[in-house]
């Protein structure tokens, strides 16, 4: 009745942005990301039959209220799939600092649901486990299978799941996660996908979005770096130009955010392919060539305000340890 796992954080290339329906998170189109090597989340579950309620430990600290609440989502439906009642101990920690301002909900929730249902006893399916990891966070979805991730948008609990496009080893690109804000993110990407909606700009957005997957899908296998970097940086700011113009507005970036995209802007002119991606907070997650990776990584930790970087490979998905 116990199972540790460990699971990547993961970096979208197109974004999860709104819920066609809220409760189950299902997103209203596909999304593609990118497992990261150099953030993950390990976490053990055991049930245990003298507790009365779940309880969990993030980094040796009990959490309480939402994310405990959440992590019971994800159990409870472990529990009716399993027809085990008892309730569950988690403990689970972050291999990146939990204050370095990563999100740590994808890492969290893959590895919540490989731990969960082994420990259950259940021997789910790739596609099922993604589509458990989904009741936690969206994102958590994309950090079920391996390398290069596309998660369909679906219209049901079974049919919204991620699969692999392609192993880690397909492409030697990575992920320079440019710390400029370390602190936890003013408003959660939860509330944020309820805001969506309110932008005038989010029709449009959801209008483009079939292409737009295609188009990065086809950047992908014809390993196209500077016609995928311009369509993931583009995607990421029309994310953040909904952010921006939501009702009320959600402003992540700090002066420090533009100064990064700046110089990226800069530096492609002299001929250093490297293109911007963000999720929802100030940090900027910089893409680039494997070849290309020091170079960038000097120039950015030279810029001002840049607090540190961490280095994002393409990685394997989640996994029981034991
Ligand atoms: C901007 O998966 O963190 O990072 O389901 O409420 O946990 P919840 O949201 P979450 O949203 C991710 C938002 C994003 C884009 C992305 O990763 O696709």
């Amino acid at each position: 009745m116990k199972a540790t796992a460990e699971a990547p954080a993961n970096i979208a290339f197109i974004k999860y942005w709104g819920n066609a329906d809220a409760n189950l998170r299902l997103p209203h189109h596909n999304t593609i990301s990118m497992n990261l090597s150099g953030a993950k989340t390990t976490t053990t579950v055991e049930f245990v039959s003298s507790l009365d309620a779940d309880e969990v430990f993030l980094g040796g600290s009990k959490v309480d209220g939402t994310g405990a609440e959440r992590v019971s989502k994800v159990l409870d439906h472990i529990r009716k799939i399993s027809g085990n009642k008892q309730r569950a101990r988690v403990t689970t920690h972050n291999s990146f600092p939990t204050a370095a301002g990563i999100a740590s909900s994808a890492s969290g929730f893959a590895a919540l649901a490989v731990a969960a249902a082994s420990a259950a006893g259940l021997s789910l399916t790739e596609q099922e486990l993604s589509t458990v990891a989904r009741l936690g966070s969206g994102s958590a979805t994309r950090s079920i299978p391996d390398g290069f991730v596309e998660w369909h948008a679906g219209s049901s609990h079974e049919t919204s799941f991620a699969e692999s496009l392609y192993a880690p080893e397909y492409w030697d690109i990575v992920d320079i996660i440019t710390v400029v804000d370390a602190d936890q993110k003013k408003v959660s990407s939860t509330l944020g996908h309820s805001l969506a909606d309110t932008s005038l700009l989010y029709p449009a957005r959801l209008a483009s979005m079939k292409e737009k997957v295609e188009s990065v899908k086809r950047a992908l296998a014809e390993k196209d770096f500077p016609r995928f970097g311009e369509l993931i940086e583009e995607e990421s700011l029309n994310l953040h130009a909904i952010m921006m113009t939501s009702r009320p507005s959600v402003l992540y970036w700090s002066p420090a955010t533009v100064r990064v995209l700046q110089a990226l802007r800069e530096w492609r002119q002299e001929g250093l392919l490297a293109y911007s991606t963000m999720d929802a907070g100030a940090n900027v997650h910089v893409i680039t060539r494997g070849e290309d990776e020091t170079a960038v990584t000097q120039r950015l930790q030279a810029l001002k305000g840049v607090e540190k970087t961490i280095l994002g490979k393409p990685a394997a998905g989640a996994h029981l340890v034991k």
